[in-house]
């Protein structure tokens, strides 16, 4: 494939639906409600907008402009944009980032498949909530079986991403994504009217502000840039495929706005049900997977809801998986000049051989500690916690002190057809709050922050 292909494909894309089609994902539906839950409630959510209004949007537009004026992949548009200097390491971080993020994504979509062919085969009936975890627990701590579903995953993403078929899945995706939006409401509406439900929207929305913790922080920053996909060039690869006809800004609060609501919808479906049926909040990862099949249980038509509900999950995963491989192969075919099959087929073993480690990392593997995690956490941790922030950190600097304004201003305002009336404030976000909010965070997490005297 040629860069001419790719600026090709990249006209033709459906921007929105393929930006939130990356951001829309596991980190929605998955990943929030379990952080929600292991971080205390209402404060993590207060705080968790804060860090998407005030770092995410900011940073999804940086992104966005560096792949669109540099037109290239994450670290070739550093080269163009900053020719001579070392920022390209950026990029390049951002491809490592790409797959420890992958080494533990496959693994959950993997669930996602197994729990499609559990409601094919109406397993969730007449089941309790203790005999749905123990089924999850036994299904994924156990060897082959989630390895299999890894690897059925993996192949359909490669398929595609080969295929060069994105657009079809980004086009479908767009009639997808609101039929999701409309499965998580009627869910919400369900789990909302369940006895004790009510519980569930209090611990929500009802902030208890003596839970914020330093750790609390941290993890709802991680959040925003794990659900937003920012701080690992993710959308500066995006953002080179994106026409120039686009209104960057615009496209970004869609987009946000979209991942902010299905996250909150998810918690919404999730947590009344978590309280009606006495399930702990601060279960993990494993929380939507016992949860949603018992508010399918009990869902009039909840055998055809509950096979919707993790179809689309799965083609949620698959949306973000694509976007995640393309950083890496866009990097490999650009830099390199590798073929597209060689780099597809060799950053497969390696997300795989990732895979797997995670996975047994819950179940057989489960002593095998880095840091006092096994390697499913340590890439989840590593990634959304040190790797993208500071990812996100340097896209900050880089556009608010080094890029210059005036191309940025004319990225922004499309020959002067598009409002930038925001852009002052934009770049006071770069500055300023984005180094200084991320840096005090992880030092702070870090406990550096006694050490430094602060
Ligand atoms: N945002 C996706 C989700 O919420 C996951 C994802 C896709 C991602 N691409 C990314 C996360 C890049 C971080 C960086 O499921």
């Amino acid at each position: 494939m040629t860069i001419n292909d790719r600026i090709n494909f990249g006209s033709k894309l459906g921007v929105v639906a393929a930006a939130a089609g990356s951001a829309v994902g596991l980190g929605n539906i998955w990943r929030f409600p379990y952080e929600l839950g292991q971080n205390g409630g209402g404060a993590f959510l207060i705080i968790y907008l804060l860090c998407v209004i005030l770092l995410g949007m900011p940073i999804m537009l940086s992104e966005f402009i560096i792949g669109r004026t540099g037109q290239a992949n994450a670290a070739g548009s550093f080269k163009k944009l900053a020719p001579g200097q070392k920022w390209w390491i950026v990029g390049l971080m951002g491809v490592f980032t790409s797959f420890l993020i992958m080494g533990f994504y496959v693994v959950v979509s993997g669930w996602t498949l197994e729990y499609i062919v559990q409601a094919v085969s109406n397993q969730f009936i007449n089941k309790d909530t203790a005999t749905l975890s123990r089924v999850f627990a036994d299904f994924s701590t156990g060897t082959l079986r989630p390895i299999i579903w890894i690897t059925v995953f993996m192949i359909i993403t490669a398929t595609i991403v080969l295929a060069g078929v994105q657009k079809g899945i980004e086009r479908s995706s767009k009639f997808l994504m609101p039929l999701l939006l409309i499965i998580i409401i009627a869910l919400g509406i369900r789990a909302v009217t369940l006895p004790g439900g009510i519980d569930g929207l209090r611990f929500l929305f009802k902030p208890d502000f003596g839970k914020i913790t330093s750790e609390v922080v941290l993890s709802a920053m991680g959040q925003a840039f794990f659900s937003l996909s920012l701080g690992m060039g993710c959308m500066i690869t995006y953002g080179s495929y994106i026409s120039k006809k686009t209104n960057l800004s615009k496209t970004v609060v869609q987009v946000t706005m979209l991942d902010t609501v299905i996250a909150i919808l998810a918690a919404i479906a999730i947590f009344p049900a978590v309280f009606s049926l006495g399930i702990n909040p601060a279960q993990g990862p494993e929380l939507v997977f016992i949860t949603l099949p018992n508010v399918f249980a009990h869902m009039p038509g909840g055998y055809v809801w509950a096979i919707l509900f993790f179809v689309l999950l799965c083609v949620a995963a698959l949306t973000s998986t694509i976007s995640l491989l393309e950083v890496i192969v866009a990097y490999f075919v650009e830099e390199y000049k590798f073929h597209r099959i060689t780099i597809i087929l060799l950053a497969t073993a390696g997300i795989l051989f990732l895979g797997v480690l995670s996975s047994l990392s819950l179940g057989v593997w489960k002593d095998v500690q880095i840091f006092g995690m096994g390697f499913f956490s340590l890439f989840d941790s590593l990634t959304s916690k040190i790797l993208m922030p500071v990812g996100g950190l340097l896209i900050a600097v880089f556009t608010g002190w080094k890029l210059n304004k005036d191309s940025m201003l004319e990225e922004l305002s499309g020959g002067g057809q598009f409002k930038t009336n925001f852009f002052k404030f934009y770049i006071f976000l770069l500055r300023f709050v984005a180094p200084v909010a991320i840096s005090l965070i992880i030092l702070n997490q870090l406990g550096l922050s006694q050490w430094l005297g602060f």
